[in-house]
């Protein structure tokens, strides 16, 4: 892992321009940034905004990142993949400290504890970069307020891939604003599907064979109590979609909150 931070902010001269104030590599595939956030900005932790770079033809090129920082934070943080051939990543991978970014102010999304009915516990299932959203709503005090318990599960292909997730969770008691909220209501249930580690297998498979409610010692779900939010790849998304009905959940949205949302983590 390697951090580089920025010690001023530099003067804005793109339209609708932030600029990075630290940039962390976890491995060659991802990264995460934090950047200033504009003044009128108002989001609910768990959306997401259209961020980019100047594309070569002098427009701008954007794409939708979900803001991994959570509402009360004064900068914005995102976690990214690194596409080595992808429009904005190729370039993107390589901001600085100090450089410019395109930020639309305009937040959106489904992840956000507004479109679930009240519940005991929350279910937080991600693959890959899925887990930025929760990186958000796991930061945000509303989250253990509204809620006794929080399961998060992450899967990756590789151990090293589980390292921006696994090291913003074990911050977490840790935190001033919300270390004694968390303690005692966090499960964290990290898992790989290519690589040996002390977990193995996708979350699907971990829910129907019942592993996760075993190995964390805690009760199968249950529709008066459980709510589930998802961010994953499309494959994912639908597969969990099943297995989320099977036990009896329905998904909500904004406009008609139930027991469980959805959003992509990206488009294939
Ligand atoms: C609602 C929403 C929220 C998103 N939030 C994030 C986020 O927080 N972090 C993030 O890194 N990306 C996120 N994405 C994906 C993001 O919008 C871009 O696709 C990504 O930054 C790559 O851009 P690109 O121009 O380099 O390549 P693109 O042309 O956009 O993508 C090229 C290909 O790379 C693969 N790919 C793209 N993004 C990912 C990814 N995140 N993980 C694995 N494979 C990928 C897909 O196969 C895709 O077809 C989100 C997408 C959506 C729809
Ligand atoms: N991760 C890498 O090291 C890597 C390297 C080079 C290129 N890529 C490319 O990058 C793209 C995205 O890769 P990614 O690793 O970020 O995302 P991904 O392929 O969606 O995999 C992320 C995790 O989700 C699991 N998963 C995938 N489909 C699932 C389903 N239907 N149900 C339950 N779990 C599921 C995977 O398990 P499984 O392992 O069992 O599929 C893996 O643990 C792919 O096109 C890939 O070819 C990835």
């Amino acid at each position: 892992m390697t951090d580089q931070t920025a010690p001023t902010k530099a003067t804005p001269t793109l339209p609708d321009a932030q600029t990075v104030t630290s940039v962390t590599h976890y491995t060659d595939r991802l990264f995460a940034f934090r950047c200033t956030r504009p003044q009128s900005l108002r989001f609910r932790s768990g959306e997401f905004v259209m961020i980019g770079l100047i594309g070569d033809n002098g427009k701008p090129l954007l794409r939708a990142y979900s803001i991994a920082s959570p509402s009360w934070d004064e900068e914005l943080e995102f976690y990214s993949i690194k596409v080595p051939d992808g429009p904005l990543t190729s370039r993107l991978q390589h901001i600085q400290p100090g450089e410019q970014i395109i930020l639309r102010p305009k937040p959106v999304g489904t992840l956000v504890l507004d479109a679930l009915l009240p519940g005991k516990r929350l279910w937080m299932l991600a693959t890959g970069t899925g887990i930025a959203p929760f990186a958000s709503l796991l930061r945000d005090p509303e989250t253990w307020e509204k809620y006794e318990q929080v399961v998060v599960m992450h899967t990756c292909r590789e151990a090293a891939e589980l390292a921006y997730g696994r090291n913003l969770v074990e911050d977490l008691p840790k935190d001033p604003l919300i270390g004694e909220l968390v303690a005692g209501k966090l499960h964290y249930y990290p898992t790989t599907t290519r690589e040996p580690s002390d977990r193995m297998g996708r979350i699907t498979d971990n829910m129907s064979s019942r592993k996760v409610f075993t190995d964390l010692g805690i009760a199968p779900m249950d529709p008066a109590h459980d709510r589930a939010m998802v961010c994953g790849s499309l494959d994912f998304n639908l597969d969990i979609k099943r297995v989320l009905e099977e036990a009896g959940l329905t998904e909500g949205a904004n406009s008609a909150p139930a027991e469980y949302v959805v959003e992509k983590a990206f488009v294939d």
